[in-house]
């Protein structure tokens, strides 16, 4: 099948083409946490880029819960103004544009100063950089249900500015993906315990999305394959929330893998398992589009076009591509107008300390997402050691900010 060929969704909307830009955090808000003039760039060149779908960067659901300071946060505090210029943006050459919700759970930095919350109060472990996150406390039923509503009405908000859907993030260990994994969640009540205990949570927030959108708007929902650690979420837990999303009326899932403790959605797991290097997921990508009722898009590691027709020519949907559209946002332009060649990509990064080695691959693509949005050529040469020590003085400088908005926030 052609990568050119228009994807209708199960709410009756269309994707163009059947490459979608996956989400990737840019750190490029506003102090006051609203998409800002250089956040508007980025994804002018995404829109001209050709992509299908666009997807957002996550968009936090709680001022006070992020994922890293600079981050895009949506609720009722702000005004949607710049939200509608970004969903213009977005949308501006025929793409779909969806905003993709989070709350971080206890992947939250300790520097940025707020309580930390998880299913369970169990720290992550990342070695000699475990200092770097606080001790979780475990939420109450209260805050279950309002963090529900939190997911909902950024949905709500969502749609209002423009945006054409909105992406669950349950993957990458986030909150979500925290409450399906059993080394995260030791709950026993309700939320905890058996799979449909830990799925409660997701299926909750996806119902009350459902029931605040219109029946056109998008919603999809992003989910590990697996967390990559022993005893963790498995390929057979994740089929099963498949089949339990298949009633939700969910117009798409995205399936990737790993959180920060075992970065599998680079393209390396901490337990040793070697993934191939291209469409890493795309093996069980295919076993769950066998038993979905919606469209399956796969992300890891696709960034030349064979590539691309291999995953749809297994019964995928659509290709999520994140780093290659960070190298060169016009990859879908260029496949269309017969560059089957092009491709973007950038040089590994061969560090022995595997999580110094992943935080300077997250630098380095930041790095090209900085340029694009100034308006500069993106540098995939860059020195990864460089981008790391910017990356790490402008999330210092972002924290200060952040901790300041904050403060005269509660003031
Ligand atoms: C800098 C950076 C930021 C990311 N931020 C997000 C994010 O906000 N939400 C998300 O679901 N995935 C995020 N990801 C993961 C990507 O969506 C994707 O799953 C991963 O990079 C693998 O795809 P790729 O090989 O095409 O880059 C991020 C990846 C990078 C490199």
């Amino acid at each position: 099948m052609s990568p050119f060929q228009p994807l209708q969704l199960p709410n009756g909307s269309v994707i163009p083409n059947r490459l979608a830009k996956a989400a990737m955090e840019e750190n490029l808000a506003n102090q006051d946490q609203t998409p800002s003039d250089r956040l508007l760039r980025l994804y002018q060149a995404w829109a001209e880029g050709g992509a299908g779908l666009l997807l957002t960067g996550n968009v936090m659901v709680d001022p006070a819960a992020m994922t890293g300071p600079g981050g895009v946060m949506l609720d009722d505090s702000q005004s949607l103004q710049r939200f509608r210029q970004w969903a213009e943006a977005g949308r501006a050459k025929g793409a779909q544009f969806w905003m993709q919700i989070n709350h971080p759970g206890r992947q939250m930095q300790a520097n940025l100063g707020q309580p930390t919350v998880a299913p369970s109060a169990v720290a992550l472990d990342m070695g000699g950089l475990s200092k770097l996150f606080p001790q979780p406390k475990a939420l109450d039923e209260g805050e279950i249900a309002a963090l529900i509503q939190r997911f909902a009405r950024t949905a709500a908000l969502a749609e209002q500015a423009g945006f054409s859907g909105v992406q669950i993030h349950a993957a990458h260990g986030y909150l979500l993906s925290q409450f399906l994994s059993p080394l995260t969640n030791r709950r026993q009540d309700r939320w905890g315990g058996s799979l449909e205990n830990r799925a409660r949570l997701l299926l909750e927030v996806v119902k009350a999305v459902r029931e605040v959108v219109s029946p056109g708007f998008s919603v999809a929902v992003k989910l590990n394959s697996a967390d990559f650690q022993r005893g963790g979420f498995e390929p057979a837990d994740a089929r099963q929330v498949v089949l339990w999303l298949n009633e939700l009326q969910v117009d798409l899932v995205e399936l990737s893998g790993g959180s920060y403790e075992a970065p599998a959605m680079q393209g390396d797991a901490r337990d040793g398992r070697t993934l191939a290097r291209e469409a890493y997921f795309l093996e069980f990508a295919r076993e769950i589009a066998a038993i979905a009722r919606m469209p399956v898009m796969v992300t890891g590691g696709i960034r030349r076009l064979p590539v691309v027709e291999h995953v749809l020519a297994s019964g995928v949907a659509m290709a999520g591509i994140a780093t290659a559209l960070a190298v060169d946002p016009n990859l879908p332009r260029r496949w269309q107008a017969g560059e089957t060649k092009a491709l973007a990509e950038l040089p590994p990064i061969r560090w022995k300390r595997k999580a110094f080695a992943a935080l300077a691959y997250m630098a380095l693509v930041k790095l090209q997402m900085r340029r694009l949005a100034k308006g500069s050529k993106p540098k995939a040469k860059a020195s990864p050691l460089g981008a790391l020590l910017l990356e790490q003085w402008c999330t210092l400088r972002r924290v200060k900010q952040y901790k300041r908005m904050m403060a005269n926030r509660l003031d």
